[in-house]
């Protein structure tokens, strides 16, 4: 597959996906976003991936929609290509994605975070949400991601004034797991997804779609759900041999199956 505004790689059962518009800071226009969904639906089905890395560049994660794009586009031109409707294909991918983040994660940028499981990010990343400052708002879940993740009144703060946090700011308040240099966050990140590459895969996602039926579910409902998700991987060819290993003294070797 060739792309115009992504790079992809693989490392390990890691499928790394890299938005490449430097110039003007992974600004996302319509046609990276098209690539990037595309890719992450690709690794999920590919049997060799088991957890995604997406990533930009030490200047820039993402600095949001592309203005320029947006610039030309009506109400109408936008509600008829429902622009947004391809960002909720990114919430349907089973594996986890790691988010490898530094510089600006604004607008879309920051969205795009959101939907990371995980995300390192180096002591230069800014997370922010600055729609407001162009005269619209968020329109791939900026309010409704932010609030879950940060709590509401943070959350008001950000998309009210537009102004970005730090990364020591975002780890304070939960939107971040980790905060490290910048020469750093790129590895870090790799290393925890090769880490989770090797947990056995079934469980791996099982516990991510369960995780985040937390946002969604009563608890009693989730509850539920998660105690089903349990009783299915106890048919699977993994756990045996999970529990063998255990007993055995040894590294269990797991399959997928
Ligand atoms: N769209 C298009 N181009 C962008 C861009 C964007 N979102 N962000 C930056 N660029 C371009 C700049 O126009 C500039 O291009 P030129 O060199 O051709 O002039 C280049 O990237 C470098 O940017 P700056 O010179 O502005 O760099 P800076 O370090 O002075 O400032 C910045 C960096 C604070 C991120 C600033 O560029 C900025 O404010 N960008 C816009 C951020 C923004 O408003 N994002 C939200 C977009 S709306 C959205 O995302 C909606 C949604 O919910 C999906």
């Amino acid at each position: 597959m060739s792309y115009e505004f992504i790079t992809t790689g693989r490392e390990d059962g890691v499928g790394i996906v890299t938005l490449n518009r430097p110039k003007i800071l992974n600004a996302l226009n319509l046609q990276l976003i098209d690539e990037l969904v595309t890719e992450l639906e690709r690794l999920d089905k590919d049997p060799d991936i088991r957890t995604i890395l997406v990533t930009g560049n030490e200047r820039a994660f993402a600095a949001g929609a592309d203005i320029n794009e947006m610039a030309e586009a009506s109400a109408i031109d936008i509600m008829k290509r429902d622009q947004f409707a391809v960002w909720d294909r990114i919430s349907l991918i089973s594996k986890p994605i790691i988010g490898a983040v530094s510089g600006f994660a604004l607008g879309g940028g920051c969205e795009l975070m959101m939907n990371c499981d995980i995300v390192i990010a180096s002591e230069t990343a800014v997370f922010g949400q600055p729609e407001i400052k162009l005269g619209v708002m968020p329109g791939a879940g900026g309010t409704q991601r932010l609030v879950r993740a940060v709590g509401l009144r943070k959350a008001m703060e950000m998309l009210l004034t537009g102004d970005p946090i730090s990364a020591k700011e975002a780890l304070q308040y939960g939107l971040v797991n980790r905060v490290v240099p910048v020469e750093a966050y790129y590895q870090e990140a790799l290393k925890l997804a090769k880490q989770i590459a090797k947990q056995p895969p079934l469980a791996v996602q099982v516990i991510k779609k369960a995780a985040h039926k937390a946002d969604d579910l009563p608890l009693q409902e989730g509850m539920d759900y998660e105690r089903n998700g349990f009783y299915l991987l106890l048919a699977s060819e993994d756990r045996k041999e999970g529990m063998q290993a255990f007993l055995e003294k040894r590294r269990p070797r797991f399959t997928g199956n």
